[in-house]
């Protein structure tokens, strides 16, 4: 009975983080049905002193020690209720469940209230940087009962990544705070995944980087203000020979992505709330119009495209960083809008610093650029977007100029560069003072009698138009 951790489900994910748990001198207890699994963690782990694993639910409850700290690597949805269920009957009064999935955050609020009842604390804990991460150090993000995670915080400072010595792992907030941090974290990922996506287009098509040229590119960014795990993946993609055939891996892959509902859960909630999220939300639509794979070849042959106009390469590589640059910033500022905002209407309490900087390490969002940002949020505690921070605006004032640029370059070629676009457009319209939802006002009131307010005296009026 004296196992510090026990971790349910021995997938991939799980067997990793039950080993990184083990690595860091507590002892970890694993549950999986599928005895293979099972076996090849105790194989693995190497002393069953140390990692222990069962297929027997009880053997692994009572193996723990109280209050027992439970973590669930296992798929979302109804998985997670039944695991819960099966759990149930051998758990004592204090014990904790965390819930390392990508939950969605309405049910683990549902769950938290569930089990509050019977006297368990559960935590809907994110998990991110993959596989590796959670071998190595994932970026951890835990939400719900602040006492109970006093149990939780030495295991998960101990195993998650560090920066500069920090760990990537902070109480977020109550309830289901954790978890939709997570969702908006993916939510950001998208963005920044469609982003690297589409100016790797716009270079291939524009001047016809070999993918030589692109991994020495990606690698060059990578080393200065775009330094980040997604840039540095990308420039390895490049590189990398396909072992099936002559060339590429890259070039054989079919261009319809999948995704398991996280950025569109970010997009959707963003729309709950009223924040706009416009870079996430094309991130959504690019990966569903990816999917229309037929169509497009069809639409393909309706339609003529215009021919890449001329442009150097050397200046198209400049502006593609710089343009780059503003639209990371552009598409973390409406993440962390959308988590301000979040914060006010669940009431998490969300602290945007502290946010920023787990997210320095460990997770797959993780960029230099997340320093600044945690320094903006900790100038200001309440500042409502990043675009306001007096020390973004010369980074985006600087590197705007070059997104417009290559927006309308590209709208002539016919190159899609859909996140761009939007990232400017999100910048352009909040920064603009002047609106023309004036008119649409005037309209709503015309057709519906909506009515309208005015610019120069208070009140709510309306117009008899026309008359
Ligand atoms: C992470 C990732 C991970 C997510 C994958 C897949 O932080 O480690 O966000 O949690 O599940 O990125 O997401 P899609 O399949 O939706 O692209």
């Amino acid at each position: 009975k004296d196992y510090d951790f026990g971790l349910v489900g021995l997938g991939v994910m799980g067997r990793n983080f039950i080993l990184n748990v083990a690595d860091n001198n507590f002892k970890a207890f694993g549950y999986d049905l599928d005895t293979e699994k099972v076996d090849a963690l105790k194989t693995e782990g190497g002393n069953l002193e140390r990692v222990n694993a069962t297929s027997d639910i009880k053997t692994f409850v009572d193996a723990l020690a109280q209050p027992r700290k439970i973590m669930l690597l296992v798929p979302a949805g109804k998985i997670v209720d039944s695991v819960i269920e099966n759990l149930l009957p051998f758990l004592a009064k204090d014990d904790i469940i965390i819930d390392g999935g990508n939950s969605f955050f309405t049910d683990t609020d549902r769950r938290e209230t569930y089990l509050q009842e019977k006297g368990i604390h559960f935590f809907g804990s994110g998990v991110s940087g993959g596989a590796e991460g959670a071998r190595k150090g994932p970026s951890i993000m835990p939400g719900g009962n602040k006492e109970a995670y006093q149990h939780v915080k030495p295991i998960f400072e101990a195993v998650s990544a560090k920066f500069k010595g920090e760990p990537c792992v902070a109480y977020l907030g109550p309830k289901s705070a954790g978890n939709y941090v997570k969702m908006v974290h993916n939510g950001i990922e998208y963005g920044l995944m469609q982003l690297t996506s589409e100016i790797y287009d716009l270079l291939r098509k524009s001047c016809g980087l070999t993918n030589e040229e692109l991994h020495a590119t990606f690698d060059a960014w990578n080393k200065g203000r775009l330094q980040s795990f997604l840039i540095e993946i990308t420039s390895e993609i490049f590189e990398q020979k396909d072992d099936k055939a002559e060339g590429y891996l890259v070039d054989k892959i079919l261009d319809k992505a999948k995704q398991k509902g996280t950025g569109k859960w970010t997009s959707q909630n963003a729309m709950d709330l009223g924040i706009p999220v416009p870079s996430i939300d094309i991130a959504v639509s690019m990966r569903e119009i990816s999917a229309l794979k037929e169509e497009r070849v069809l639409a393909d042959t309706l339609y003529d495209r215009p021919k890449p106009g001329k442009i150097d390469k050397n200046e198209l590589l400049t502006m593609a960083e710089e343009a780059l640059y503003f639209a990371f910033i552009t598409t973390y500022a409406q993440g962390l809008h959308q988590l301000a905002d979040a914060s006010k209407e669940y009431q998490y309490q969300l602290d945007m610093s502290v946010i920023a900087k787990i997210w320095r390490a460990g997770c797959i969002i993780r960029a230099g650029l997340l320093e600044d940002i945690s320094s903006a949020f900790s100038a200001d505690k309440q500042l409502p977007n990043l675009l306001l921070a007096p020390t973004f605006v010369p980074k985006v004032q600087e590197t705007v100029a070059s997104a417009r640029e290559l927006v309308a370059y590209a709208a002539k070629s016919g190159i899609p560069l859909p996140g761009l676009s939007n990232s400017l457009v999100y910048f352009d319209a909040y920064t603009s003072s002047n609106l023309p939802l004036n008119l649409i006002q005037a309209q709503r009131d015309y057709f519906g009698s909506h009515t309208y307010e005015r610019t120069d005296m208070e009140g709510i009026f309306h117009t008899e138009w026309g008359a």
